[in-house]
């Protein structure tokens, strides 16, 4: 921790704080110039100031009650209007811009609990992909609905012949990705749609990552299954603007197929002295900035410009996704549409993750999978200007690994490993646990994640050995039965 700075007991000058500002984010990941594949939707400096100006006209204003700040009821009008022409909505077709991806499943969870109660289900369930994002995990912990896990297919889809099976009186709703986070397949939702209509389910699609690109791929020729509200059972799509919108941090939108289901999420309490209180989503205060940024790239794109980033970042996709096939050892998880790609080893002198951290130690920040072992990249337009450095960095990265196999018992390569083979799942959790919260602490930890080491006063010694012999074990075991579990 900064004593100096954390609150200082003097104010200081605009300029000796905006100076220090820009001296934290020096050893962050660098997104400007597509080293990162994650988490950061970037552009360029131009697009950058310009939301930052956006933002700033309304950075003061806020959400909380749309009665008040009719500007920002006017922007989110118009947000949702845009996105219900993109879904090929209907007019009944109504929605809320949320603070992200992760607030839309929140409340597209809240609202088919809700209503589902108004049938008498008491103990709510709802059917997720096992390649859900965890933003949905998190929603079943929050609101109490139970998960009903439904597995994959051989290219790694929602297996949907599985789905009845998992339907019963409880199901509040069923869930189908476009497309998912680890491997980036569209899930069958036509054929998910029939089944959940025949039963009288709603059916939600998270578009958070699809919802601002899949339309503009197809507008471009691109031959994609169907997913959105032509769909008949299709009852609410979520779609992020921060994401491949190219809005500032903080934008996404829930919509629903008709009000009569929007009203399940609203909240409203008549009777607290501080007046009488409703509000749409999740949070109280919504920033206004968030808003006008998003309602900025919109209008600043259309679906021309969009269409454009969407070549660009298929493009990229594309060479790849054939790039990454040809490297002797690897092999592309699932059948991706794009923008997301997902790869893994076939070689079993390559180990994944020793590769990853290869590709890291050459300077690109690329996420881990599990189940199966992989990497991950979530590909922008502004990846175009990295595909042969990146590929050409892979083939060294897998030779590496293919030369020296011990990689695999080093670094983040051990630990992954670990993490990922071991067959106790409460022990990851409770060691994940105690890290992080770690990190919180007052003053803040400096932990990293990736290194795991034994928690304080948690494994030790013995321990710690037992647990990666036993998950050795697991791993020889596995593999002696053909990579089943
Ligand atoms: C498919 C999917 N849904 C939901 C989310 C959650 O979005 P956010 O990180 O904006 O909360 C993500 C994030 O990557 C995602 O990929």
């Amino acid at each position: 921790m900064n004593t100096k700075t954390a609150l200082p007991a003097h104010g200081r000058k605009h300029e000796d704080v905006l100076a220090e500002l820009a001296g934290y984010a020096e050893g962050d990941p660098d997104y400007r110039h597509g080293r990162l594949w994650s988490l950061v939707y970037y552009l360029d400096e131009q697009h950058e100031a310009f939301l930052g100006r956006a933002y700033q006209a309304f950075s003061s204003a806020n959400g909380l009650n749309p009665t008040a700040f009719k500007s920002l009821k006017r922007l989110e009008t118009d947000i949702i209007a845009g996105v219900s022409d993109l879904l090929h909505g209907t007019p009944e077709v109504c929605g809320v811009v949320t603070s992200g991806g992760t607030e839309s499943c929140l409340l597209a969870v809240k609202t088919y609990r809700d209503l589902a109660r108004r049938r008498g289900v008491k103990r709510p369930e709802m059917v997720l992909p096992t390649t859900a994002h965890v933003a949905w995990f998190k929603a079943s912990e929050y609101f109490g609905v139970k998960v009903r896990l439904l597995p994959l297919d051989g290219d790694l889809r929602a297996d949907v012949s599985q789905l009845r099976r998992r339907l019963n009186r409880n199901t509040v709703m069923v869930l189908g990705s476009a497309p998912g986070y680890p491997h980036g397949t569209i899930d069958a939702i036509d054929a998910m749609a029939e089944i959940a209509l025949e039963r009288g389910i709603p059916l939600h699609v998270d578009a958070c990552v699809g919802g601002f690109i899949l339309p503009f791929m197809a507008m471009n020729g691109r031959s994609l299954p169907r997913w959105d509200y032509r769909v008949p059972g299709v009852t609410s799509i979520s779609a992020d603007i921060h994401k491949y919108g190219f809005a500032s941090k903080g934008a996404s939108t829930i919509t629903y197929r008709n009000l009569d289901i929007l009203k399940h999420q609203m909240f409203v309490h008549q009777d607290w002295p501080g007046g009488v209180f409703a509000s749409p989503a999740l949070l109280g205060t919504r920033p206004g900035g968030a808003y006008a940024a998003a309602w900025a790239a919109m209008q600043h794109f259309g679906k021309d410009g969009y269409c454009v980033l969407a070549r660009r970042t298929l493009e990229a996709f594309d060479r790849l996704r054939e790039g990454v096939a040809a490297i002797d050892g690897l092999r592309v998880l699932g059948d991706p549409s794009g923008p997301l790609l997902a790869y893994g080893s076939i070689d079993p002198q390559v180990n994944i993750y020793a590769v990853g951290d290869q590709m890291d130690a050459r300077g690109w920040n690329v996420n881990r999978l599990q189940n199966p072992d992989g990497l991950h990249a979530m590909i922008t337009a502004n990846h175009l200007q990295v595909v042969e450095p990146y590929l050409r960095d892979l083939r060294d990265a897998v030779q590496a690994v293919r030369a020296n196999p011990a990689l695999a018992r080093s670094g983040s390569a051990a630990t992954y490993g670990l993490i990922s083979h071991l067959p106790l799942r409460g022990m990851v959790r409770k060691q994940v646990l105690d890290l992080f919260a770690q990190m919180y602490r007052a003053g803040g930890g400096d932990v990293d994640l990736h290194q795991m080491p034994p928690p304080p006063g948690g494994l030790r010694g013995q321990a710690q050995r037992w647990l990666e012999r036993a998950a050795q074990w697991y791993v020889q075991r596995r593999q002696a039965r053909g990579g089943r579990r």
